[in-house]
């Protein structure tokens, strides 16, 4: 069966401007395609703008509207551009998951509710939100954790719980800014088995900016970006395992 396109950008482009004329071309015109069920690397030097496309992918930030082609974003076949904000961010909460570089974990709110939270925006209240969180936070070996503020929480402690944030709603999407970023190798590595569980067992999308070039090769395919551009725009597709699910997901199955 062919794969379907789950997200689809073209002309992607995105220009922050610094005040006085001083502008940085973040993305330069961008075309990716993430095909349901993938789990795909998004890799490249720092500056390269992953995590901008990340922001735009998840629906948080928009694309600039353009003087040259029209950008386009699609999530499950329905266009992402025209829709209003109130929708946007109902399908962000209902439907996809984020970890963000800098976590973003609200700092008044123990790591419990800081999962609950992503209930809250989901629909999800009360007992049925409290249970899911304190699965997501066991999922990620912080059921001990749960009634910590993130100052109280280590680094990959602080990771892990928006990670748990990411997957509490079991989104069809995750996307995940640098979600090993402040591993070490064997956390890494149970966390990325950890992805690629849910990406195996519930068909979950993943998108994973990475600069680990091992976390790349455990994913199906590796987007390279350069200079707000992806590298080789005819063959995004860089790195394909020839085996579904990698040997990692021996480890916590
Ligand atoms: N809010 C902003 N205002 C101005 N410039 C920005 C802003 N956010 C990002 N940039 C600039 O846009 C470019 C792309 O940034 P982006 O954060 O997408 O890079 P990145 O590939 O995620 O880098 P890293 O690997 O360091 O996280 C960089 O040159 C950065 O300085
Ligand atoms: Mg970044």
């Amino acid at each position: 069966m062919a794969p379907t396109a789950l997200l689809e950008g073209t002309n992607l482009r995105k220009t922050y401007r610094l005040g006085g004329h001083t502008t940085v071309d973040a993305l330069r015109g961008v075309d990716v395609t993430i095909d349901q069920g993938e789990m795909v690397a998004i890799m490249g030097p720092s500056g390269s703008g992953k995590s901008t496309l990340m922001h735009i992918l998840g629906l948080l930030h928009a694309p600039d509207p353009n003087h040259g082609p029209r950008p386009e974003l699609r999530f499950d076949g329905r266009d992402m551009v025209s829709l209003g904000e109130g929708e946007r961010t109902r399908i962000r909460a209902r439907r996809m998951g984020f970890v963000f570089q800098d976590f973003n974990l609200v700092p008044t709110l123990t790591a419990l509710e800081n999962v609950m939270l992503a209930c809250d925006y989901a629909g999800i209240r009360g007992a049925a939100a409290r249970t899911a969180a304190r699965e997501a936070l066991d999922l990620v070996g912080l059921a001990d954790r749960g009634d910590h503020r993130p100052t109280e929480l280590s680094g990959g402690e602080q990771q892990r719980a928006a990670i748990a944030r990411a997957l509490v709603n079991r989104p069809s999407l995750v996307l995940a800014d640098e979600p090993t970023g402040n591993l070490d190798s064997e956390r890494s590595a149970e966390v990325l088995a950890l992805l690629r569980r849910f990406n195996v067992e519930h068909g979950q999308t993943l998108v994973l900016v990475t600069h680990d070039e091992e976390v790349g090769a455990a994913c199906d395919r590796v987007v390279r970006m350069r200079d707000g551009r992806v590298r080789d725009q005819a063959a995004a597709v860089i790195v394909r395992a020839t085996e579904p699910a990698p040997r990692a997901v021996a480890a916590v199955a």
